[in-house]
This record gives structure tokens, C-alpha cells and sequence, in this order.
């Protein structure tokens, strides 16, 4: 699904005074289908104001944001959002958190049964599938909620510092299972993060935010093939990248 953010103005009101807040100054910027597409800014610029717009939770002032040509006027099936804060549901295992978005699609009981199995395969959670999530690790966790995000088949997915609160081992490994996941399923993905590492593995693009009012400073094509091998963390276009991203973000931090 191709996506257009076309000049948004986003200010919000401050509680307790009449103050008003620009958080987002005229951003405009295009994804195309299938691209993953990072956002990468100081705090507080608006990443998270985006995905809520995009998500539809929440309208701008001004501008139009739209998904294959039509206008976004509130949440839909075809969008899926995950948050840093895992929300997984405590009360159900981590096979009932996956059938979760499967059971709204009228599917045969058999039918949501393999593809929960084919999911928990993909996150390597088989072994763990009738735990529940107060029994599992911060990374397992996260790991249960891509895969709850993945279950619906969304054409788009929103992740907003997803891999935040994970070691950077966990880390790793949890980008490269969401490029094998991308790979197959081939959703639009806009993700947020605060570490550029991850923004290069991950992005086709990587656009850099001001402070705020947030303007997009500049949109990085990333230029790597996919699949991606672990190794490209090491070449040296990689640092290179990096460098470049770091000298634009360090200004406005
Ligand atoms: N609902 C709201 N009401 C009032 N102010 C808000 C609201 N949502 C966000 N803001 C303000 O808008 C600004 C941008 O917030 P946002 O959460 O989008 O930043 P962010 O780039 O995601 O930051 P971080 O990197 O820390 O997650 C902040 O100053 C925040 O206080
Ligand atoms: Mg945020």
C-alpha cells in the first residue's frame, strides 16, 4: 500500500493554559508499497504524532494523508500499529494473544490454527505457545506482539520503537526476523527509532526530523538489497551512512 503525507501541520492544545504546541511544520514525504520506511528524530520532534495520524487515532490541522489514494479519516483493518510497550493482553497465552486479530476474519477453526503454528514458527516461539506472557522475557514479549501485528495481515504496519527496551543481542535478531517476516508478507512498515544502526538494517529510507515544529530534514535512501545478511553491519557504506545520519541528527538534539 503506497502512502502520501502531504503538507501536515499538527499543533496541540496545552492543558492547564492556552498555550499551543507546533509539533509538525508542514511534512510532506511518500511511501511506496512494500518499502519500510524509518523515521528517525530528536525527542519530543513528533515521530509518534505521525504514526498516530497515520494510524488514524488521531487528524492534523491541516494536510492530507492518504493509503493507495484514498484519504485516512480514522483506524482500518489494513493498518496495524505496534508500540514499544508491548501490548499483549496478560490474560491470554501467548497462542491466544496470536489468534487474537485471526479470530475477527471469519476463518475456519483449523485454518487459524496453522497459521497461528506457521506464526509462532516465525517468532520461534512454538515451544511457548500455552505460557502466558507473565512467564516470558521482555524480548519474548515483544516477539508475541509482532506476531499478533503480523497475524491480521495488515497491509501496512506501523511500529514505533518497537525493539526500545530489548538487550542489543535480542535486538538483532528480532530486525532480522522482521525483514524474513517483511520478505513474505510484503507490508508497507513505517518505524520509528532512536538508533540509527537499526534505521540503516532495517529501511529503504530513513527520513531525519528536526527539533520541533518538525520539518523532515532529509529522506536517506538506504540502497541496500534485500534479504539483508547480518554482515552489511560491518561494511563499510554502513558506517559511512551512519556517520552522515549522526552529523544531521546530532544539530538538532
Ligand atoms: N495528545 C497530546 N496532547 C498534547 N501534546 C501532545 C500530545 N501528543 C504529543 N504531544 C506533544 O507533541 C510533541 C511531540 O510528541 P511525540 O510523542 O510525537 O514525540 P516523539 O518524537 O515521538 O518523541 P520520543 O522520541 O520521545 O518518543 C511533544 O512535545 C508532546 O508533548
Ligand atoms: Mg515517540
Amino acid at each position: 500500500m503506497k502512502i502520501e503525507f502531504k503538507n501536515i501541520i499538527k499543533s496541540f492544545a496545552v492543558k492547564n493554559n492556552h498555550d499551543i504546541i507546533n509539533v509538525l511544520d508542514d511534512i510532506s514525504f511518500e511511501v511506496k508499497n512494500s518499502e519500510i520506511f524509518c523515521l528517525v528524530g530528536p525527542s519530543g520532534c513528533g515521530k509518534s504524532t505521525i504514526i498516530n495520524l497515520m494510524a488514524g487515532f488521531i487528524f492534523p490541522d491541516k494536510g492530507e494523508i492518504s493509503m493507495d489514494n484514498k484519504l485516512v479519516n480514522g483506524p482500518g483493518p489494513q493498518r496495524t500499529v505496534v508500540f514499544q510497550e508491548h501490548a499483549i493482553f496478560p490474560w491470554k497465552t501467548v497462542r491466544g494473544n496470536i489468534e487474537f486479530g485471526l479470530k475477527c476474519k471469519n476463518l475456519s477453526k483449523s485454518k487459524i490454527n496453522d497459521e497461528v503454528n506457521c506464526l509462532l514458527k516465525k517468532v520461534k516461539l512454538e515451544s511457548f505457545a500455552d505460557r502466558y506472557p507473565d512467564e516470558l522475557s521482555v524480548g519474548m514479549k515483544q516477539r508475541v506482539a509482532m506476531a499478533r501485528a503480523f497475524a491480521v495481515k495488515s497491509e501496512v504496519v506501523f511500529m514505533d520503537e518497537p525493539f526500545a527496551s530489548l538487550d542489543s543481542q535480542t535486538r538483532d535478531i528480532l530486525q532480522e526476523e522482521l525483514l524474513n517476516i517483511q520478505i513474505e508478507l510484503k507490508q508497507t512498515i513505517i518505524f520509528v527509532t532512536h538508533n540509527i544502526d537499526e534505521a540503516i538494517f532495517l529501511g529503504d529510507k530513513i527520513a531525519v526530523m528536526s527539533h520541533r515544529p518538525a520539518k523532515i530534514k532529509e529522506i536517506i535512501q538506504v540502497g541496500y538489497e534485500r534479504p539483508r545478511s547480518a554482515s552489511i553491519r560491518n561494511q563499510p557504506y554502513f558506517f559511512e551512512l551512519k556517520n552522515k545520519i549522526w552529523l544531521s541528527l546530532r544539530d538538532e538534539i
